[in-house]
C-alpha cells in the first residue's frame, strides 16, 4: 500500500465542490499532514494547456476523450504519484469518474472505450475517497447562471446534465465503499462538516 492517500472531488457543473477543496486542504493540514490540491482536466503546464482546449475548442468526442486521459496520464505521472509516494494526501478536483461521467453519460461514448483507457493510464490506481457533490438541475442550473462566462460544457443543454448526473450516481451504486454522496443542496456549514466526517473516516484508516 502506498503511504498517501488520494481523493477526488466530483458532481455536476455548479454542484460547489470547488469551494470545498482549499477549505478540507486546510483542514488535513491542520492535522499535520502534507496536502497536495490539484485540478483535471490539468493539474500540470502541459495539462493546463489542454484543458484550455478541451473547455474552449470544438471537437469529436473520442479527441476529447483521449485528450481527458492524455492530461490524466502526464497528471498521474507528474504529480499525483510522486505526492502519494512521498506520503501526502492529494485532493484532486475531478478524476476519471467524470470521464464517465461526461464523455458516457453526457456524449455517449461507448463505456468499453472508457474502460479500456482507464486501463490503460491507470489500472492500478483509484481514489482512496470520491465525494460525489449531488444537486438536482436546477440548483446546479442557478449557480452557473450567477458567475462567469460559461464554458463549452457548462452551455450544454439539460438532457446532458441529467445523463451526466444518473451515470454519478449510477458509480455512486456500482463503488459504494470508494464514492460518497455529498448533499450540495445544504448550507455550505453543512456541507462541510459532512465532507470533512468522510475524510476523517479516511484518516482513521492509515
Ligand atoms: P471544472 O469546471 O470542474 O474544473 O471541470 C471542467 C470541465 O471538464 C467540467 O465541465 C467537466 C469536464 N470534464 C470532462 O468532461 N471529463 C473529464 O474527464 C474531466 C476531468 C472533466
Amino acid at each position: 500500500m502506498l503511504p498517501g492517500k488520494f481523493i477526488s472531488f466530483e458532481g455536476v457543473d455548479g454542484a460547489g465542490k470547488s469551494t470545498h477543496v482549499e477549505a478540507v486542504a486546510q483542514y488535513l493540514r491542520d492535522r499535520g499532514l502534507n496536502v497536495v490540491t490539484t485540478r483535471e482536466p490539468g493539474g500540470t503546464p502541459l495539462g493546463e494547456k489542454l484543458r484550455e482546449l478541451l473547455l474552449h475548442e470544438s471537437m469529436h468526442l473520442e479527441t476529447e476523450a483521449l485528450l481527458m486521459f492524455a492530461a490524466r496520464r502526464e497528471h498521474i505521472a507528474k504529480i499525483i504519484l510522486p505526492a502519494i509516494h512521498r506520503g501526502d494526501w492529494v485532493i484532486s478536483d475531478r478524476f476519471t469518474d467524470a470521464s464517465f461521467a461526461y464523455q458516457g453519460g453526457g456524449r455517449r461514448l461507448a463505456l468499453d472505450k472508457l474502460q479500456s483507457l482507464e486501463q490503460w493510464v491507470h489500472a492500478d490506481l483509484q481514489p482512496d475517497l470520491t465525494l460525489l457533490f449531488d444537486v438536482p438541475l436546477e440548483v446546479a442550473r442557478e449557480r452557473l447562471s450567477a458567475g462567469r462566462a460559461l464554458d463549452k460544457f457548462e452551455q450544454e443543454k439539460d438532457d446532458f446534465f441529467e445523463r451526466v448526473r444518473e451515470v454519478y450516481l449510477m458509480r455512486v451504486r456500482s463503488f459504494p465503499s470508494r464514492i460518497k454522496i455529498i448533499d450540495g443542496t445544504r448550507p455550505v456549514a453543512e456541507v462541510s462538516a459532512q465532507v470533512e466526517h468522510d475524510v476523517t473516516a479516511l484518516l482513521g484508516g492509515q
